[in-house]
């Protein structure tokens, strides 16, 4: 039995910084509103013309995350690609990132967990790595979100949350037992599928049937919905037990903990989180106020700055949680 560690962090975000502001300009909302309400200050969004795309942005973050692991592109086993914005129907980005790196004939699998997408990736590769199966795998979490998101007062409440940009992460195998992924944790719960979804184009409403049922352009399912206040109840339930169920599991108490990463999706949900395990300001990392909720992307981008900064050191206990649509849930335990 083998176990996996994160050999190299890489992000990227697009250049395109857009404010609180430069969105109350386009549509009913204003930056007070938001800051309140979620913490966010800012976000990226892809521009025209700067050729990014989620597996471009996938790549620019997975090249950081191999240099800095010290791996060639050579020697990488598989491709895990986390996104629920990718740039095809089909086929996924992980075969999209393969051929832009000019990497083998590996294999290469996309994980459609949403917010939970890059927990659920790490542990895909996770357990590539424990059974000898796999060597070197790269991880990438990536999403362009602002090219389909309903920028008028219809969509403001969900529109002014979400932001672009990719993380990336090199699973290993570690040659010390002990340390690395320790464990991972995951959940779903189906029956609350619609509360944060986006229904189509899909096979169940293809685009020409939309077209006919509304002539008109109302009410096309083609924007994410989400039911904020549901999702918040549930999130704030969810992201405590995963964390606890990944603590217990490897006898470890919150005392332990010396870095939280959770999903950014609201800094009100990530204070909350805080208060409720009683973690101090140290302990937990937030970056929403930059990036908005970047979904797959955000865990790894997180990481990757709080490891850029020295906050994520050798022998820590790294705890990553996740939340969101499915509903799907999911922790991560790290020994660094
Ligand atoms: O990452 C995946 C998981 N996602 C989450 O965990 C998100 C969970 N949910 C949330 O973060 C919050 O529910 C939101 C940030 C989405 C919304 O915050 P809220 O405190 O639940 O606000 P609300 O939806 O109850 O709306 C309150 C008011 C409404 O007006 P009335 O009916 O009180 O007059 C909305 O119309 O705020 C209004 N509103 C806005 N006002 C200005 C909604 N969006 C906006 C906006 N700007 N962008």
């Amino acid at each position: 039995m083998y176990q996996s560690k994160i050999a190299g962090l890489g992000s990227y975000v697009p250049e395109n910084v857009v404010t609180n502001d430069d969105l109350s300009e386009i549509m009913d909302t204003n930056d007070a509103w938001i800051q309140e309400r979620t913490g966010i200050k800012e976000r990226r969004h892809i521009e025209k013309g700067d050729g990014n795309t989620t597996a471009v942005m996938g790549v620019k973050a997975a090249k950081i995350a191999l240099e800095r692991a010290e791996i060639s592109k050579d020697d990488v086993d598989l491709i895990v690609f986390a996104t629920l914005s990718p740039d095809y129907y089909f086929p996924g980005c992980g075969v999209q990132v393969q051929e832009m790196m000019d990497i083998h004939t590996c294999p290469a699998l996309d994980v459609r967990n949403q917010c939970s997408g890059f927990i659920y990736a790490i542990s895909v590769a996770d357990q590539f790595i424990k059974t000898g199966m796999y060597k070197n795998i790269l991880v990438i979490g990536s999403e362009n979100h602002s090219g389909g998101l309903d920028f008028t007062d219809r969509g403001r409440s969900v529109s002014v949350i979400f932001g672009d940009g990719a993380g990336a992460a090199v699973l290993t195998r570690s040659n010390h037992i002990g340390q690395g992924i320790l464990s991972t944790h995951l959940h779903s719960e189906g029956k609350h599928a619609k509360e944060l979804s986006l229904e189509g184009p899909s096979t169940l409403h293809w685009v020409p049937e939309i077209i006919a049922e509304n002539p008109q352009g109302d009410d096309i399912p083609y924007y994410p919905y989400m039911n904020g206040q549901f999702v918040f109840k549930n999130a704030i339930q969810r992201f405590s037990e995963v964390i606890m169920e990944g603590l217990k599991a490897n006898g470890l108490e919150v005392k332990d903990i010396d870095m939280l990463i959770p999903h950014q999706a609201n800094l009100r949900i990530s204070q909350f989180i805080q208060q409720k395990l009683k973690l101090g300001d140290d302990k937990v990392y937030n970056n929403i106020q930059k990036y908005g909720n970047t979904t797959a992307a955000s865990i790894p981008i997180a990481l990757t700055e709080a490891w850029e900064e020295g906050k994520v050191k050798d022998g820590d206990i790294v705890v990553l949680a996740a939340f969101g649509s499915g509903f799907t849930w999911a922790s991560a335990i790290i020994e660094w």
